[in-house]
């Protein structure tokens, strides 16, 4: 069911200093910071030949990442994305399986503009696992 994986996800402190260090230090192409209020995130992209990273710095009271930063002040993996064809395909076929959608369990539109979902870690070898319909 799922495809490619789109992106792994870094939370971090300080996005321009991550901006820094990848453009520089490893010599990566790296999106502008881009503010999602809707989210509680500033979002940013490591382009790679066969994938994405995305940067995620918390934005605004109660962002969704703050409670991960405070458990991992130096930031560090915070998930990973893949690709499905159609989300709500997915969505049906995963909770038939008995995985649990975090939120209201409808797709919302992610940081590329498409539908996206996010299963509970717990269901998902401990990892935050996010759905982007390709
Ligand atoms: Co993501």
């Amino acid at each position: 069911m799922i495809g490619r994986l789109n992106h792994v996800a870094i939370a971090v402190r300080d996005i321009a200093d991550a901006t820094r260090i990848y453009r520089y230090t490893l010599g990566a192409t790296v999106t502008e910071p881009t503010a999602l209020p809707d989210h509680g995130v500033t979002v940013s992209f490591v382009e790679l030949p066969n994938t994405k990273i995305e940067f995620l710095e918390a934005l605004g009271e109660g962002s969704p990442i703050a409670a991960f930063l405070a458990r991992n002040p130096e930031g560090g993996i915070h998930h990973v994305c893949y690709e499905v064809d159609d989300i709500l395909v997915a969505r049906d076929r995963l909770v038939a399986g008995g995985a649990r959608i975090l939120g209201d369990g409808e797709p919302k539109t992610g940081a590329h503009g498409k539908p996206v979902l996010f299963l509970h870690p717990k269901d998902m070898c401990g990892t935050l696992v996010e759905l982007e319909q390709a």
